[in-house]
């Protein structure tokens, strides 16, 4: 996607945002549409900005649950599939812990598939609510410094922001435990590794990732030094410029990526974020359906 593309989903959330807080009427583009949430893994904010993003576009919506379905009687993710395309589905929205899973759907049913996050490797709708989030703090997006910290090498997050960044000519700034961000030969030209306290310095955005251990056993969680060594605390608060502000994807471990008394701090941006996911989506099901 182009970042004229991404800059008119972000107009459009826009124009949802101001439409729901005066009231306004929201076109109903998906009026006799049946919207599929199809997750299988865990989710809270996607799922839900999802249907709440459907439902305000006039759409029927299903959500299935996969630890409640006949998947557990052994029906295959194909025939799961094929149920809810033979049930009417015109958009369903996928989350697949397997990275190229959803990818490998394209074209091969007769609804369109919405990404809601694809393993390790994509997680375009939460990709495009932080670019919207940081847009409507700083009213455009080039040439911004972002600072990423965390677990980097296990976040489709981080790789969607990168890959959606670097079309807007973003310095990105990469900082974490070793084992856990990319090796040297895999840091693309626009970023660096940098020590926390050097990035917060520097950046314009600090976004904090979770460190995911479902995905991986590379590297051991120690609760009670991580927020030390790699996290934000209001030590390290002081070191960010005025006009910078923070953000995480959530779910977040309070007093671990992020100190808990900082989580609603006026630099942070992270019920921002879950809110705009609602008009992003929105943009994101609009375009969709045209
Ligand atoms: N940020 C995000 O994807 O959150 P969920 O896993 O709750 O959807």
């Amino acid at each position: 996607m182009e970042s004229s593309e991404i800059l008119s989903l972000i107009e459009r959330a826009h124009f949802f945002s101001e439409s729901l807080k005066n009231k306004s009427h929201i076109p109903q583009v998906l009026q006799n549409t049946v919207v599929t949430n199809l997750f299988f893994e865990h989710s809270t904010r996607t799922k839900f900005s999802f249907e709440v993003a459907a439902k305000r576009l006039g759409a029927y919506v299903l959500n299935f649950h996969s630890e409640s379905s006949s998947l557990a009687k052994g029906e295959t993710l194909y025939d799961t599939l094929r149920t809810f395309e033979a049930l009417g589905t015109d958009i369903a929205i996928i989350r697949h812990s397997d990275d190229s899973y959803i990818e490998s759907l394209k074209d091969k049913h007769y609804f369109s598939v919405i990404n809601a996050g694809a393993g390790r490797f994509e997680h375009p709708s939460q990709s495009l609510l932080d670019l919207f989030t940081i847009h409507q703090e700083f009213k455009q997006i080039n040439n911004l410094t972002i600072l990423i910290c965390g677990d980097i090498i296990n976040s489709r997050v981080a790789r969607s922001n990168i890959n959606a960044l670097k079309k807007f000519n973003c310095k990105i700034l990469l900082a974490g435990p070793a084992q856990l961000l990319p090796s040297a030969t895999e840091i693309e030209s626009h970023c660096e590794v940098v020590n926390i306290d050097d990035g917060l310095k520097r950046a314009d955005v600090a976004m904090f990732l979770r460190v995911q251990h479902e995905r991986h056993d590379l590297y051991e969680l120690n609760t009670n030094n991580y927020n030390k060594l790699y996290g934000l605390n209001q030590e390290r608060l002081e070191l960010m410029p005025k006009h910078a502000i923070f953000m995480h994807p959530g779910p977040f471990n309070r007093d671990v990526e992020i100190e808990g008394s900082l989580i609603e701090h006026k630099k942070s941006r992270i019920f921002k974020q879950k809110e705009n996911g609602v008009y992003t989506r929105m943009s994101i099901l609009e375009w969709i359906k045209s």
